[in-house]
């Protein structure tokens, strides 16, 4: 891949990559910021698409029509759903999907299929760069991420969603970004850090995780590009 387009969606994901970016130039487009640069030596696009499906799903547009990019990488935090999956660890998206969208109006009507895979090779990149890393991190898991419009707090919706889904994790940007990827025919994976359990808690265990984690799904990322 010669120029890979990375979105979080709060400036504090994507923060630590910004840091380390060889900033080429910066151009706004529909009220998203993007920085064209270098990232330990290779081609990147870095922005910020804010928090939700239509946010993410607008910027990744923009990314692809007007920067050439030819992978996406989505990197963040979650809220962990699978049994398996601890505050801080790493999951890696095997696939995503919107848990609030019905399966049958996907499988039905365009895009005609319930969920996007992620790619092989950045896959193997996040997972050879997790091992190369040393993120105060667990483990890593490789599993389907599935995002909605609300943040889940609730034990109720929570165990709706993993009956449903089956899912490692929870957020609100990586199945549109995997969705727009998709029918455009662009490569993606979707990293994310757990920030907090998706349960009754989740608002106190997000706040106190949010910035480790934010910056252990970065430290990844910025692994990947030594890699790729
Ligand atoms: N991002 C981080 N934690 C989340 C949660 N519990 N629900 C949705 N998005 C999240």
């Amino acid at each position: 891949m010669q120029r890979i387009g990375i979105i979080g969606a709060m400036n504090i994901e994507v923060e630590l990559l910004l840091g380390n970016i060889e900033l080429q130039r910066k151009e706004k487009i529909a009220g998203f910021v993007f920085y064209v640069g270098k990232l330990y030596g290779k081609d990147v696009v870095i922005t910020s698409c804010g928090i939700g499906k239509v946010n993410a799903a607008s910027c990744t547009q923009v990314l692809i029509d007007r920067f050439g990019i030819d992978g996406i990488i989505n990197t963040g935090i979650a809220g962990g759903l699978h049994k398996d999956v601890e505050v801080c660890d790493i999951v890696i998206s095997s696939n995503v999907t919107h848990h609030d969208v019905r399966k049958k109006q996907m499988k039905n009507w365009f895009p005609h299929q319930e969920y996007f895979e992620g790619d092989r090779e950045l896959i193997e990149a996040a997972e050879k760069a997790f091992e190369n890393s040393d993120v105060i991190t667990s483990s890593y898991h490789l599993g389907r991420i599935v995002s909605g419009e609300c943040f889940v707090d609730d034990t109720k919706l929570k165990e709706q969603i993993i009956k449903g889904y089956s899912p490692h994790c929870v957020e609100m940007e990586g199945s549109a970004i995997g969705h727009v990827s998709h029918i455009n025919d662009v490569p993606f994976v979707v990293i994310r850090s757990i920030s907090d359990k998706a349960d009754g808690k989740a608002t106190i265990s997000y706040e106190k995780f949010e910035k480790i984690t934010a910056q252990n799904s970065a430290t990844i990322v910025m692994n990947m590009m030594k890699i790729l």
